[in-house]
């Protein structure tokens, strides 16, 4: 019989190549697929019924059996009518963990390559009006409409532009870009032929991070076999090297120049100065494997969906301490209550849902009170937040805000390119600060191991300021501060918070990218909704 068995990297942590190689030993026809993106059923085999893909999961390689035989007490039916599933709008991922990933025809046989087919037949202006009135928006986290910025391409001046594909994919919690590229290359492929299509770019490049083997093993392979397809468009994969930073565009270009992965000034703006200097088009995974249903199917079918100004589908990514971790494709709007409870199922430890974050490392913390808030960039705006790349990271009543404050700042000051002074020495004082608050309120909280020593210096020592240890609190600035006048330092709970309110504006507003701007978000929100974690306010010197 022929079996269904997923290949994406989680599946495969999970044990889905054993479980995959006793099919095979059974002599069962396996097809490895993407994943279908809930990795509680993971390893997950579907079999090839008469009444269509019967799913049982979790299961291990010694249910060969029990599984074909359809005795197996994971036995979930249909996966798709599971409510998991059943209650997604697939736009985008919808043939991930149902094809064979790098078969061509699979990919015809699902409407492949009928966005481009659509679009070639059109005048470029044509298509990017159509993406313009899908209403789709950047998926990386900005939410900048996908055809203002392809417009302005199309309208720079003539001669080499370049399409790129960010997939420099670093938000905690996030997976979205890696599964459509491990699962549906040939989408990201299309997207990228019709964007090319649409400004008049002759090359593409997709910029994943190293940590993605399969990822960039998948696109490789899929781009080999779909060159002709795409010709005269021509694409190829470039590697991270590991610096978060380079997700931020003009880092990313910087990278694929060959240069150290630094932030540029904008404006120039990419779409007119980018790669090379030439007008580039640069746009998420998410967002470009966007444009083929867009294109096959109409902008109307796209913007139908949505909630206020974010039009479509947004492939919502629940993990941390949550029952369901997994990839859940569906139109804005729906509340972050609806998306952690009833989708998610709560917690995985049982305990209660303190907080969750929103929008990776520079996300905000929000307790229940806050899961009324629908999807949406605007609502996550105004409420101090953001969607980033919509990957939600849950968190049981354990958890400590003042230290995952504190972490927000030593992440900053880990990643931090160096270019700009709020970043790069804010970061680190903020780290000092979260340590007083911590001192000062004393063991109210368990302490969570320290991280690992010396990846804080690293923005120190490009600024090349300091020889103290950021972790206890005795970096250069304090130690001057303290030796000078030891007795005019406040360093009272109250005090300390006010200045890393301070710090936390001068980052918001001095800061030349999102690194060291959205710092403030996971602070500021851990700070104000749950201040009981910063301690009372109690002086900790006379
Ligand atoms: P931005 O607001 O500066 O720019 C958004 C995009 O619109 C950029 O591509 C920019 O070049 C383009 N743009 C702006 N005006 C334009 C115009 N007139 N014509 C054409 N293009 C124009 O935001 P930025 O700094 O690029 O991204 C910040 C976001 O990145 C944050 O919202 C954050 O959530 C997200 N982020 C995502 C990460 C991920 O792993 N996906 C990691 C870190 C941050
Ligand atoms: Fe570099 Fe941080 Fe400044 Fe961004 S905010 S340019 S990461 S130093």
């Amino acid at each position: 019989s022929r079996v269904f068995i997923s290949r994406d990297m989680a599946s495969v942590a999970l044990g889905a190549d054993d479980v995959a190689r006793a099919f095979a030993q059974a002599g069962c026809e396996v097809v490895r697929t993407g994943a279908r993106g809930l990795f509680s059923i993971e390893p997950l085999v579907e079999v090839e019924t008469q009444a269509g893909r019967i799913g049982f999961g979790p299961v291990g390689p010694g249910d060969v059996a029990a599984v074909l035989d359809g005795t197996h007490a994971a036995r979930l039916g249909e996966v798709e009518a599971l409510p998991f599933f059943a209650g997604q709008q697939r736009f985008t991922f919808a043939r991930c963990g149902v094809i064979d990933p790098l078969s061509l025809d699979d990919y015809a046989a699902t409407g492949g390559w009928q966005g481009l087919d659509a679009a070639r037949a059109q005048a470029a202006q044509q298509v990017v009006d159509t993406v313009k009135a899908s209403g789709l928006r950047g998926r990386g986290g900005a939410g900048f409409p996908t055809g203002i910025k392809w417009q302005t391409v199309l309208d720079a001046s003539a001669g080499d532009k370049y399409i790129v594909c960010n997939a420099d994919e670093g938000d905690s919690g996030t997976f979205a870009d890696r599964m459509l590229m491990e699962g549906d290359p040939y989408c990201l492929i299309e997207g990228m032929a019709i964007a090319a299509h649409a400004v008049g770019a002759g090359h593409g490049y997709i910029y994943i991070r190293s940590e993605y083997p399969f990822a960039i093993a998948t696109m490789r392979a899929a781009i080999a076999a779909s060159a002709h397809i795409v010709a005269p468009f021509t694409l190829e994969v470039r590697e991270g090297a590991g610096a978060y930073v380079c997700g931020e565009e003009t880092a990313l270009l910087d990278s694929i120049e060959g240069k150290r992965g630094q932030v540029r000034a904008k404006p120039p703006l990419p779409a007119l100065q980018g790669l090379f200097g030439r007008p580039t088009v640069i746009n998420n995974v998410l967002s470009l494997a966007a444009v083929p249903f867009i294109l096959a199917h109409g902008a109307e079918a796209y913007a139908a969906v949505g909630f206020g100004r974010s039009r479509g589908t947004m492939p919502v990514q629940l993990a941390g301490n949550v029952r369901h971790g997994g990839l859940y494709e569906v139109g804005f709007g729906i509340t972050l209550g609806e998306l952690v409870n009833a989708i998610g199922g709560g917690t995985a430890s049982r305990r209660p849902v303190r907080a969750v974050q929103v929008g990776g490392p520079l996300g905000a913390y929000f307790p229940p009170s806050m899961f009324h808030l629908p999807f949406d960039y605007e609502a996550f705006a105004a409420a101090g937040g953001l969607i980033g790349h919509a990957g939600i990271t849950v968190f049981d009543d354990s958890v400590d805000m003042a230290h995952m404050a504190r972490f927000a700042m030593e992440f900053c000051a880990a990643e931090s390119c160096g270019k700009c002074t709020p970043c790069r020495i804010g970061s680190t004082r903020g780290v000092e600060v979260m340590d007083r608050i911590i001192g000062a309120r004393g063991t109210l909280k368990p302490v969570r191991p320290e991280p690992v020593e010396g990846r804080l210096f690293s923005s120190q020592e490009k600024g090349g300021a300091s020889t103290g240890s950021a972790r206890t609190g005795e970096g250069y600035l304090d130690r001057a501060l303290y030796s000078r006048a030891p007795d005019r330092i406040d360093v009272s709970i109250e005090a300390q918070t006010a200045l890393l309110r301070d710090l936390a504006d001068t980052m918001k507003y001095g800061s030349l990218c999102a690194l060291g701007g959205f710092t403030p978000y996971p602070v500021l929100s851990a700070l104000d909704y749950f201040p009981e974690d910063f301690g009372a306010p109690a002086p900790l010197k006379e």
